[in-house]
Order: C-alpha cells, then structure tokens, then sequence
C-alpha cells in the first residue's frame, strides 16, 4: 500500500495523523529513506565535503554506491537513538557513531549519466540555486566564494560527536576521493561545530539566540513527547508527511523508497555590525540596563534564552524556550513585531496550507569563536543553512520572499534587498504591549551574507545502490 503523504485527519483535518515508526509499513519506508529528514541527527561536529564527478560516469557511479553501504538510513538513525538512550540512562558505556548522508544536484544527475526526465521534477531543483538568484534578491553568484561559484555536484554530510573522530574519519573520504584519480574530485569541506550550550542546555547560533527549537515534527513519539513537555494546543508543529519526502522517481522499492529536496546555504554572520545594531535600536526605543535585551528580541522574536517576546516582555520563561504558541493576542505586533524573524517566516497561522510551508531545518553554526563567546567576528562566522523539503519554491524560496518582502518591514536577519533601493519600512514598538502603538523606524539589516549555496535532493537508499 502506498504511504499515504498528505496524512491530515480525515475526520478532522485541523489534525495530523503522524508516523509510527514501529508500523511494518512505515519502517520499511523509513529503512529506504535517509536520515535527518524526518529528524535531525543531533550531532554536534558536522564535515559537508561539495565533490564534482569528473568526465566518465561509470567510475563516478561506482563510488558513489560503495558510499551508499555506509549513509545511515532513517530507521537506523532512529535505532541508535533509542539505543544510545537507553545505555546512557542505564550508565553503560555507549561509542558514538557516525551519521553519514548523501545528497545529489541536479548537474550531478547528469554528470552520473541521467536524462532530464529521469531527475526529480521539482523545477526550481533541477535549475540550481543560481538560477533562483533574482527571485531570493541574492547576491550574483559571481560574488559567492569560489568554490560554490562552480558547478556542485553532491555533497557529503558526516557528523559526529566528537570532533577529532570526525576529522579523521573526514580525511580518510577525502583521501578516497583523491584516490579516484579524477573520477570525482573535492571542491570545498566546509566544518560545522555547535557553539557552547546556553545556561539552559540549548543549542545557540552566533548572535547569542537558541536555535532551532521550533522544527515541523513528522513522528508520533516526537509529537507525544512536546505534548507532554508543553503541550500543542496553541502551536501544532505535527506535519504532514507531504511537506518533507516525495517519492524517489528513481528508487528500487516500489511504494517504499522516498527522498527529500535539501537546500544548502552558508551565510556569514557580521555580529560586531549586529550587537552594534542592536545597543543603537534600544537607544532609540529608550530601552536601559535589563530593558535594552528586549531590543534583540524584537528583531528575532524571542530573547536570547528562546522565550518568545508575544508572551512575555523579559526574558527567563520556566520553561526555555517555549514553543506552544501564536500570536491571536499580538494582532498589531504591539508585543512582537510583524517583521521580527520567527514571526514573518512562521505567522503561525497552522491552516493546512500554513503547515504545507514549512521545513525541516538542519543547519550548524561555522567558525571559532572566544571560548566565552567574547568577541565579536564580523566575518568568518555564521550559519550552514540547511533545510529538507518536498517543494522548493512553495518552502525554502517562499519562505526567503516573505522575508524579502517589505510590507511591515524586511526581515531584520535574513531579508534581502538585492539591488533594489527601498524605503525604510521598519517600525518597532517603544512600549511592550502599549496602548498608543507608539513606534520609531529603524533601519536594522544586512548582517547576514550569502557565501554561496546548492539545491540538492536526497535520494533513497535504494537508488543509491543500484549505481554502479
Ligand atoms: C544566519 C541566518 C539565520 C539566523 C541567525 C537565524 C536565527 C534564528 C533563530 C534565533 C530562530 C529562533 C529559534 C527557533 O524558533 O527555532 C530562528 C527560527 C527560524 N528560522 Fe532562522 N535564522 C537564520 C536563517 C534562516 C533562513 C535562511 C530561514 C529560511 C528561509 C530561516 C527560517 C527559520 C524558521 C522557519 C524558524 C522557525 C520559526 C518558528 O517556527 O517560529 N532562518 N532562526
């Protein structure tokens, strides 16, 4: 039987029905699909190593499916999960594995021998990420670092949690590579590294805010255990399956063997230009000593330790960041802004069509920073945006246009303009929740760059095994 993809409720199609990774049916889909779609891997040291095939596809072919014995599946990743818990709560010894992931552009498609119509359909995917530079306002790819300037074929992920296994084990592919003697070469490795945990545990990104804890959920046991932490009845994150996998076209298992589009992005983060940026917003909003926080949560949308700015003016909410809610008694941005970033991204609505917007995002901060985060890069730093969808333009790229758009204001983080000259829009909020909608335009962008970037499909397991 077919995986049913759009598995809203029937009899109630606010609701979700998720997946139950012990169903028969659902674990043979998930022991075809790759990791870190429905779930991200967790891993706090990450290697992306960008290859290009060389000229004869057969050579290519080969070594990609002797890759494809090591990728580790969605039921495995899980299966490690589960088991790793268990030992670490039982205080036995546990050895930390190593995630590993593949993912193809549509150039590497045809550089392995496939014809237009055997790739992915998806119309943004198959004309790369530069193709999309004028509807996303990017920066010409001609300015992108030069690696990514070039033809990218597919990338590697490996992740692990200890970063000097992951080294290691990052050479030793790369070594292979070189090994192939121009059957595919290496263009670019790019590190990620987890920065040091907030007070509270959370995973932060450079400008000093925790990252990445509302996520689109796709697993019965995940969306369980956020009803039980928090609860969902003001926020759903439950998803549809059919907003993350598609059916792999070219997948060995008839009605079990799906994928997922990934986009990649590195963007660099300038936080001198952003802490700067904020310190002169709370002089404008007149906003002293504990008060002048509240500058930096106006522009992302929550304080620097998650709590959402809609539901509290301070920061320090009992439970960190807190991820059940909306924004039904914050209409007119009073409380949070309308072009406060996790705002003007995720309105928050949860309409099924608000829902089929959404993506799974797996990104991981880059560079070194201080040991107590002290210093204040303005370049070198920043976030591999990573994101696993099931239709770029109505996801990924939507998402990027609304926040480009500049009615109610450009995203403060990660707007762009482009070339085109437009008015200041932004109007931030002197008062929480004030009565007189007192607000003064700031101008507050243009501290996130683009580096450069790929759109990518992960392919089924299958598929990467009948290569060769
Ligand atoms: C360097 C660039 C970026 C930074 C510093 C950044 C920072 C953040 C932070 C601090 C959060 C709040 C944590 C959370 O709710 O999980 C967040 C949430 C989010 N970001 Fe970004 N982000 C960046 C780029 C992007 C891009 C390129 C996109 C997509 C086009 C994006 C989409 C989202 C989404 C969908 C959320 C969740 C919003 C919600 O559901 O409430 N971000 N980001």
């Amino acid at each position: 039987m077919p995986l049913k993809l759009n598995n809203f409720d029937p009899h109630d199609p606010t609701k979700v029905i998720p997946l139950d990774p012990d169903a028969p049916q659902h674990a043979a889909m998930m022991d075809d699909l790759q990791g870190n779609i429905l779930k991200g891997h967790g891993r706090h040291h990450t290697a992306h190593i960008f290859i290009k095939f060389g000229k004869d596809p057969t050579q290519a072919r080969k070594w990609v499916k002797k890759i494809s014995e090591t990728v580790t599946t969605a039921f495995n990743q899980r299966k490690i999960a589960l088991a790793r818990r268990k030992a670490l709560d039982s205080g036995e010894n546990w050895k930390e594995t190593t995630f590993r992931g593949f993912v193809l552009s549509a150039k590497g498609y045809q550089a392995l021998g496939f014809k237009n119509d055997q790739i992915p359909s998806d119309p943004k995917f198959r004309k790369g990420m530069k193709a999309s530079g004028q509807d996303l306002n990017d920066r010409p790819s001609q300015e992108w670092e030069r690696p990514y300037r070039d033809e990218i074929h597919a990338m590697i992920i490996l992740a692990h949690k200890n970063e000097a296994i992951l080294k290691v084990e990052s050479r030793e592919l790369r070594d292979d590579i070189e090994n192939t003697k121009g059957a595919l070469k290496e263009i670019a490795t790019e590190e990620g590294r987890v920065l040091p945990l907030d007070k509270n545990g959370n995973i932060v990104e450079h400008f000093g805010y925790v990252d990445g804890r509302s996520q689109p959920l796709f697993l019965q046991e995940d969306i369980e255990s956020e009803k039980k932490k928090e609860g969902i009845d003001q926020y759903d994150p439950s998803t549809p399956l059919s907003s993350v996998l598609i059916e792999d076209p070219n997948g060995g298992k008839e009605s079990q063997s799906y994928g997922s589009y990934f986009v990649f992005r590195k963007l660099e983060q300038n936080v001198k230009g952003f802490k700067d940026a904020e310190a002169r917003l709370a002089e404008v909003l007149k906003l002293k000593d504990e008060e002048a926080e509240r500058a930096g949560a106006l522009v992302v949308g929550r304080f620097e330790d998650g709590t959402p700015i809609t539901l509290q003016k301070s920061d320090g909410m009992d439970v960190p960041a807190f991820n059940n809610f909306n924004y039904h008694k914050d209409r007119n941005g009073s409380k949070c802004p309308l072009q406060g970033h996790i705002r003007k991204i995720n309105p928050r609505e949860q309409s099924q069509e608000e829902r089929g917007h959404r993506i799974a995002r797996r990104g991981i901060t880059y560079g070194k920073r201080r040991e107590d985060m002290g210093d204040r890069p303005e370049d070198g730093v920043g976030l591999l945006f990573m994101c696993f969808q099931a239709d770029i333009a109505n996801q990924f790229e939507r998402l990027q246009q609304m926040a480009n758009a500049t009615s109610g204001g450009l995203d403060p983080i990660i707007g762009q303009k482009g070339d085109k000259k437009i008015p200041l829009q932004q109007q931030w909020p002197c008062e929480w929740a004030g009565e007189n909608r007192n607000t003064q335009p700031f101008d507050f962008q243009g501290f996130v760059t683009l580096k450069g970037g790929e759109y990518f499909f992960a392919p089924s397991i299958s598929f990467l095994k009948s290569l060769g």
